[in-house]
Order: structure tokens, then C-alpha cells, then sequence
């Protein structure tokens, strides 16, 4: 006879699955790390969460506090371990692991040091996830992201990054600030580098289709009195003015993650600023990868939009991907 409160409570019809196919893994729990886990989790996004990190003690720290939690979500399967075995099954692997940039360090100076701490890290998703989709969040973004698919073996259109999904939010912010509506109501976006060279397409910015550059040709440029451009310079200078103040970013960035992988899980198929292979696009002839909009779904990015950009826009996309190139050409494998 069953003895055991389980036995005593519940009759068993049949074992239950084990796996819920809404798998996600987080490597490095650092502040981005964590705050994409717990975007990821407030906004129900996964049904599984893994995750990994080379700091045992914090690691488990960070996952106890956040099963604490699962009483006001849902019922969330969180794992953390620092083998890697921990992420088997999952459909998208974040990589938040690395250094940051210090007080007005360049995002690029990272370079060589996250490179090899991802000879570590990506051979090892792939091992136990082969199926994965990789989502690259670790600086320089961009870089990071031809490295993970150099590392992967996996075809780029499961190699994504972040990119300007979070230079565009940005944007977004500012301009719904100037023009007193809803970020998520004002329309505008960053392409090309993460960062310090990123490219705002000023001749699509709208609200509800109305685009501003029909009411005043000038609204971008240098020019306008209105001084719309200077928008963009907060865009470049927000992560150095946050780190500045509190010595890191974290949530925006988390909510941003939390918002792709959403499309992904769910086959969404909404359009996303990521950065992907560019080769070939706006007449870019370099190996790299950089942000321009695309559709995203559960396979990855389906999709590149062909967004009308201006001679000048294009000429800063092609000077960006010369940079990263040669960056690239730098880094030690
Ligand atoms: P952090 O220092 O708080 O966390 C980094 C974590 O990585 C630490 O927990 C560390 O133990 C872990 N780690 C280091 N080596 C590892 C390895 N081999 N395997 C697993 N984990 C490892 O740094 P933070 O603030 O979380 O930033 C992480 C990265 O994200 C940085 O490169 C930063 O520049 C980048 N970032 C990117 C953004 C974007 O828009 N793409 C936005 C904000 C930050
Ligand atoms: C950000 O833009 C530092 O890349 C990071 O917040």
C-alpha cells in the first residue's frame, strides 16, 4: 500500500512529460542575465529556464530567489548548474556572459576577452541543443554574434543578436517624450552597429503613419532648428551616461531580450531591429553582422525587411561594416 503524501493525495493516470517544449537558457547571471530571466518569466514568456554561469555560489543564489518567486507566476521549470548539461532541449540560448564596459571604456575593447570566454561557451550550447536558436546579448553585440556562428557551425539564420532592438526602444522613448504619445505608438529605427555608430532611419520616423519628414524636411538633420538630431546622440550616449550613473544597463535590455525570444517561442513573426548577417544587403560587401530589421519566428529570421534607406544612411551602414571587419580581422580564434 502507498504510504507516501504524494501516493496518499493523487492517483497517478500517467508520469508527466518532462519537458514542456518552451525551453529557454540564460548563460551568465549577471545584471543582464538576470534581468532577461526575469522579464522572461514576469511576462511568461518560457515554461523552462535554465541557467548557467562559472560563479557556483551566485549561480544557485540567483536561481533559489527566483523559484521563491514562482508563487506569483507560473509554474516555471528553473534550473541553474555550471555544466552545461543544464540547458539540454533548449529552443533559444542567450549568451549575457563576459565583461562589461567601465566607466567610458568602448563597447568594442571588449573584444578578445568575451571572445574567449565564448570558445567556452558556444561549442557547449550547441552540444545539447543543436536545434537552438542563439541569441547573442554580450558586447560588442555585433562582433560577438559572427563569432557565435563562426563557433556554432549553426546556419546564421539561427545566430541573432540583440543589436538595436534596444537602440530603437531608445529612440522610441525619446521621441514619444518630444511628441507627448506612447513609445510603443511613435515609430522609428536604429540600424547598423550597436552602439556608438548605430544609423537612425529619420525617413521612416511616424506616428500612425504620418511620417515627420513630410512635415519638415529638415527634422534629422543638422540643420533643424527643432534639433530632432540630438535624439539620436542620447540614443549613442545613454549606455555611457547609465553606466556612468548606476555602473550598468540591465533593464531595458531585459525586456528587450524578453520581447524577441516572445516572438520566437511563439512564432510571432513580428519585426525586430537584430543583428544579423548583412553580406550583400545595401550594398554591404562584408562578412559581418549588423542590425536592420527582419522577421523573427520560431525558426529564427525568416525575413530581412528592404527598408529605403538614403545615400547617407547607406554610407554610414558601409563604414560601420568596414569597422567591424576590420575588428574582426583582429580577433584571435
Ligand atoms: P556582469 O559582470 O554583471 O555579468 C557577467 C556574468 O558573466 C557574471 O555573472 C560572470 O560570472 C559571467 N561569466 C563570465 N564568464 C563566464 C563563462 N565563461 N561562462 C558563464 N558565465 C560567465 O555583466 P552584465 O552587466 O550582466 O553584462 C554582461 C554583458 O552584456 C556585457 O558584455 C555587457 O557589455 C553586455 N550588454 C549588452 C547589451 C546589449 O544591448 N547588447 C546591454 C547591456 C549589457
Ligand atoms: C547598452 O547599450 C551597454 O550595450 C549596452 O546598454
Amino acid at each position: 500500500m502507498a504510504t507516501s503524501i504524494p501516493h496518499m493525495l493523487m492517483e497517478e493516470i500517467q508520469p508527466p512529460l518532462q519537458t514542456s517544449g518552451g525551453k529557454v537558457t540564460v548563460v551568465g547571471v549577471g545584471q543582464v542575465g538576470m534581468a532577461c530571466a526575469f522579464s522572461l518569466l514576469t511576462q511568461h514568456i518560457c515554461s523552462e529556464l535554465a541557467l548557467v554561469d562559472v560563479v557556483a555560489d551566485k549561480l544557485r543564489g540567483e536561481m533559489m530567489d527566483l523559484q521563491h518567486g514562482l508563487t506569483f507566476l507560473r509554474n516555471v521549470k528553473i534550473d541553474a548548474s555550471t555544466d552545461f548539461s543544464v540547458t539540454a532541449g533548449s529552443r533559444v540560448c542567450i549568451v549575457t556572459a563576459g565583461a562589461r564596459q567601465r566607466e567610458g571604456e568602448s563597447r568594442l575593447s571588449l573584444v578578445q576577452r568575451n571572445v574567449d570566454i565564448f570558445k567556452g561557451i558556444i561549442p557547449n550550447l550547441v552540444k545539447h541543443s543543436p536545434n537552438c536558436i542563439l541569441l547573442i546579448v554580450s558586447n560588442p553585440v555585433d562582433v560577438l554574434t559572427y563569432v557565435a556562428w563562426k563557433l556554432s557551425g549553426l546556419p546564421k539564420h539561427r545566430v541573432i543578436g540583440s543589436g538595436t532592438n534596444l537602440d530603437s526602444a531608445r529612440f522610441r522613448f525619446h521621441l514619444s517624450q518630444k511628441l507627448n504619445v506612447a513609445p510603443a505608438s511613435t515609430h522609428g529605427w536604429i540600424v547598423g552597429e550597436h552602439g556608438d555608430s548605430s544609423v537612425p532611419v529619420w525617413s521612416g520616423v511616424n506616428v500612425a503613419g504620418v511620417r515627420l519628414r513630410d512635415l519638415n524636411p529638415l527634422v534629422g538633420t543638422p540643420e533643424d532648428p527643432d534639433k530632432y538630431n540630438e535624439m539620436h546622440k542620447d540614443v549613442v550616449n545613454s549606455a555611457y551616461e547609465i553606466i556612468k550613473l548606476k555602473g550598468y544597463t540591465s533593464w531595458a535590455i531585459g525586456l528587450s531580450v524578453a520581447s524577441l525570444v516572445s516572438s520566437i517561442l511563439k512564432n510571432m513573426r513580428s519585426c525586430y531591429a537584430v543583428s544579423v548577417s548583412v553580406q550583400n544587403y545595401h550594398g554591404i560587401d562584408k562578412d559581418v553582422f549588423l542590425s536592420l530589421p527582419v522577421v523573427l519566428g520560431e525558426n529564427g529570421v525568416t525575413h530581412i525587411i528592404k527598408q529605403t534607406l538614403t545615400e547617407s544612411e547607406i554610407s554610414q551602414l558601409k563604414s560601420s561594416a568596414d569597422t567591424l571587419w576590420d575588428v574582426q580581422a583582429g580577433i584571435q580564434f
